[in-house]
């Protein structure tokens, strides 16, 4: 990792200077080792939003933004999404190869053996009003896991980390499955180990204990593809909250339920509901130019929502395949023209031509089409984001563990600029004005 380069800085108001190593990758920008910054100068680095810092090393997931390019373990994401299928890319997240076929075959009965939950975990649900959003939902009862799993919270014991990870991973889409169930007023559905991850969360969505349940095959394969290319992205937002939480030593579940509470905000896995709320509300094609207008007003804080990354300034290249499988699943339910869909479209075309978005370079991320597949899949809104939450556990799992093994990691315990008053005595109220 070392380069054996480094950086000077020198404080130009008394000459002072001081050197610092310089880190270089496998790829990707080098890094400026600041780790003994404060002792030698008694400064901190600023960097509110995190948008030069690296926070920890990882061998997981690569991006590079100005190419468009996404890489797991070394794999491009449009090639896994075309080739390979949920379990095998949780699998790789996980043990940073691609299995065998029989390694493949016993991750999947390993993971299939975790879908059900403990049988008074859903008794919580009824807890819940029928009309809870089910992000607060998950949140809440992924959180509640350690309560019933005692014998895999020790995080430095290498079994049991592994058994939560296999947990957390297949009991996501049982936990959502029941959310959304529960918000019906429908019997929730348990588990079917013969089917397919994608195919068991499908059943347990839209199954119902009257009848056998139809897999449609289309709809089966865009959902294990949507779950893939949601599955991990370095270290946005909701990964560094899980990492944060699990710095402390927390338990892997209160780190997936922090993980879920984080990635819930519309700037982040709450863009994919925003979306669809945003194309609902623009409503027809002759509106797009003033909701536009809004958006490039700096006096009106309207974002065009699906639009825009922190590290992409091209293409999200999982918005190309996103785009691709929205054509396929609406052609495969027969939807000849759907309106939003068309929509989004021309609002991409506009978008991708206008001075305002090419100037930021701003483009379709991965939540701009998610939501027109969702809806057409008979997904409510409200369970954009759980969907999100679902194939994103293996990410977050993944990095968890990473940084539970890196011997160099540490409580995260970042500082601050302080602006606020010079210690002051205390006024006593009758002196006060
Ligand atoms: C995800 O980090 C990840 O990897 C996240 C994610 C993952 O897989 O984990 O990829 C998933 O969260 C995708 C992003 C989903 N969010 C949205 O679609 C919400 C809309 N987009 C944004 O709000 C915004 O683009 C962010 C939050 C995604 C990125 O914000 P940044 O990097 O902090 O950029 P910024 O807010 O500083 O914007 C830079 C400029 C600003 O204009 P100026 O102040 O420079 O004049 O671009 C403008 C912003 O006003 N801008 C937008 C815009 N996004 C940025 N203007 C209009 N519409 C937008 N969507």
């Amino acid at each position: 990792m070392s380069s054996n380069r480094s950086v000077t800085l020198s404080d130009d108001s008394n000459g002072k200077t001081w050197k610092f190593p310089v880190l270089a990758g496998s790829t990707g920008p080098d890094v400026i080792d600041v780790r003994k910054l404060y002792g030698d100068t008694g400064m901190f680095t600023y960097d509110p939003g995190f948008t030069s810092t690296g926070s920890c090393e990882s061998k997981i997931t690569y991006i590079d933004g100005d190419e468009g390019i996404l890489l797991h373990r070394g794999y491009n994401i449009a090639e896994l999404a075309e080739r390979s299928d949920f379990m095998e890319v949780a699998y790789l997240l996980l043990n940073g190869e691609l299995p065998t076929a029989e390694e493949k075959a016993d991750f999947i009965h390993t993971i299939s053996r975790h879908t059900m939950l403990h049988e008074q975990i859903t008794t919580f649900y009824r807890g819940f009003r029928r009309d809870a959003h089910p992000m607060a939902v998950c949140c809440g009862v992924v959180g509640a896991l350690s309560a019933f799993y005692h014998d895999s919270l020790d995080i430095n014991d290498p079994h049991q980390r592994m058994i939560s990870a296999h947990r957390l991973i297949a009991k996501m889409p049982t936990i959502a499955a029941m959310a959304y169930k529960y918000s019906a007023g429908q019997p929730f559905m348990y588990p079917q180990n013969n089917l397919s991850y994608a195919g068991n969360f499908l059943r347990m969505l839209f199954g119902v204990p009257a009848e056998e349940y139809v897999m449609n095959p289309v709809i089966e394969k865009a959902m294990d593809r949507i779950l893939m290319l949601h599955a991990d992205h370095e270290q946005n937002a909701s990964t560094s909250t899980v990492r944060l939480a699990g710095s402390s030593g927390a338990n892997p579940f209160a780190c997936i339920a922090a993980g879920i509470a984080s990635l819930w905000g519309p700037s982040h896995g709450g863009a994919n509901e925003a979306v669809l709320n945003m194309l609902q509300h623009i409503g027809d094609r002759k509106n797009i130019g003033t909701f536009l207008s809004r958006v490039k007003d700096k006096n009106d804080h309207t974002r065009l929502m699906g639009f825009g990354h922190r590290v992409y300034k091209n293409y999200d290249p999982r918005a190309t395949v996103m785009r691709k499988t929205c054509h396929e699943v609406l052609a495969s339910l027969g939807i000849k023209d759907d309106p939003l869909l068309d929509l989004a479209m021309e609002m991409e075309q506009i978008a991708l031509k206008d001075e305002y978005f090419v100037s930021k370079k701003l483009y379709p991320n991965v939540d701009f089409y998610s939501g027109i597949i969702f809806r057409a899949i008979g997904i409510p809104v409200s369970m954009f984001t759980v969907l999100f939450a679902v194939a994103r556990t293996t990410g977050w799992i993944a990095q968890w563990r990473e940084m539970i093994e890196d011997p160099q990691s540490k409580i995260g315990r970042p500082r601050q600029l302080y602006t606020g008053q010079t210690e002051r005595p205390y006024v006593p109220i009758h002196a006060r004005k």
